[in-house]
């Protein structure tokens, strides 16, 4: 109960109320019209390949990213997800300015932020704040927690006078489910869980807009990940926070989830809400991913077909010719080899959900025939 009266009094402050009317519930947040708080365009980030010892020369790029767009709307959650390697955190360093793209474009509201530097980027960084992964090395354990969460005020010492600040804090830990007379402890007195919503608390300090999340719930255990997953919803509900939410695990994505973008390789292969990705996957990359996830209803479970996917994941140095999937695809054809599929809605496309249709952008050339090519069934 405290924590929710002082996270209603944090959000009356600073026009944080009035982000919260704009929130919609989560029935309606993936509908369209919304204002995209974030636009990121053709974003590529390699990073160069170098050899000699005195003479350093570039010999290729690690193609970390390669052409990511998507479009991040005010109070949803993007999930996004892929195998290891295929670039997530990367997009979510670029995204935060952690790391510098090769290409492309970041808005943030409109603004084009992404060479941006000195006082406008640290303007514009207030808002788009990060949660790392790991709550145990993420932490200084030297620090107090109310150093931990408080640090970002050093930064910005304009979002929280000097006397206002152990206050602050001390509501930080409230809104996060924290007692605030834990301020004083140490990184080391606090559990997984605990320690994630320190990390949450400290992402929130500066109440910003975009929370990029990677993988923010991975080294948990199953159950704390629930509480975490929880908190983070419900202060989404209160602030209007829209999240990019990086994770390997499926099914956390489509409960926490809006809209989800599947990388492979550097590039985004399909995008669509949640149910459209869950269920009418149009990418057999995709298709693959969905099949391996362990499903409650046994008689569905039966029912499904498991695509076991052969072969290592390219080197990102290296990526195929064409469709960047086509080495590990069984609808492949020559085309395939020759021309890169585009991220796109296919033409004709004669899907339908619910009696919907569906529509929703895959970077397949086969995307419109789902299930043209019966998938190999696991032995
Ligand atoms: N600083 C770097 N220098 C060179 N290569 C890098 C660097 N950072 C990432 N990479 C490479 O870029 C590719 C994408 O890495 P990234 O960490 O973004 O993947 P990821 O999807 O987050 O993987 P994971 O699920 O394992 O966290 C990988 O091949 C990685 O080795
Ligand atoms: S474009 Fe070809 S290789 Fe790529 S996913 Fe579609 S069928 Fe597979
Ligand atoms: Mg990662």
């Amino acid at each position: 109960m405290h924590a929710d009266r002082s996270g209603r009094s944090l959000a009356r402050e600073d026009g944080w109320e009035a982000r919260m009317l704009l929130t919609r519930s989560r029935a309606d947040k993936a509908g369209a019209g919304r204002e995209a708080v974030l636009e990121v365009r053709g974003l590529v980030k390699h990073f160069p390949l170098t050899q000699g010892i005195l003479v350093k020369r570039q010999v290729g790029a690690v193609k970390a990213v390669d052409g990511v767009s998507f479009d991040l709307h005010q109070g949803e959650t993007l999930g996004i997800v892929g195998e290891s390697g295929c670039g997530k955190s990367t997009v979510a360093k670029l995204v935060t300015h952690l790391e510098e793209p090769t290409a492309g474009t970041i808005r943030y509201k409109g603004e084009d932020i992404t060479k941006l530097s000195g006082r406008a980027l640290k303007a514009v960084r207030r808002n788009i704040q990060m949660v790392f992964q790991d709550p145990y090395t993420s932490l200084n354990p030297r620090m107090t927690v109310g150093d931990i969460v408080g640090e970002p005020f050093e930064i910005h010492p304009e979002a929280a006078p000097k006397g206002d600040r152990r206050r602050k804090v001390q509501e930080l830990l409230d809104v996060v489910g924290l007692d605030p007379a834990y301020v004083n402890r140490y990184p080391h007195q606090f559990s997984g869980g605990q320690r994630q919503r320190i990390g949450i608390a400290r992402g929130l300090a500066l109440r910003p807009e975009i929370i990029v999340a990677d993988e923010p719930v991975s080294a948990l255990d199953v159950s704390v990940q629930a509480q975490v997953v929880n908190l983070m919803e419900r202060l989404q509900d209160e602030f209007g926070l829209s999240y990019l939410f990086i994770a390997h695990d499926l099914s956390i994505v489509r409960h926490i989830s809006d809209r989800v973008a599947v990388m492979y390789l550097g590039r985004i292969v399909e995008i669509g809400t949640e149910t459209e990705i869950y269920e009418h996957p149009t990418h057999p990359y995709t298709q693959a991913l969905l099949s391996a996830v362990p499903v409650p209803d046994p008689e569905r479970a039966e029912r499904r077909e498991r695509i076991v996917l052969e072969g290592d994941v390219p080197s990102p140095a290296n990526p195929p010719s064409g469709c960047h999937f086509r080495t590990r695809c069984w609808k492949a054809q020559q085309r395939c080899a020759v021309e890169e599929p585009a991220l796109a809605v296919p033409e004709n496309f004669a899907g339908t959900l619910h009696d919907e249709p569906v529509h929703h952008p895959s970077a397949c050339h086969f995307a419109a025939e789902r299930a043209a090519v019966a998938p190999p069934v696991a032995g």
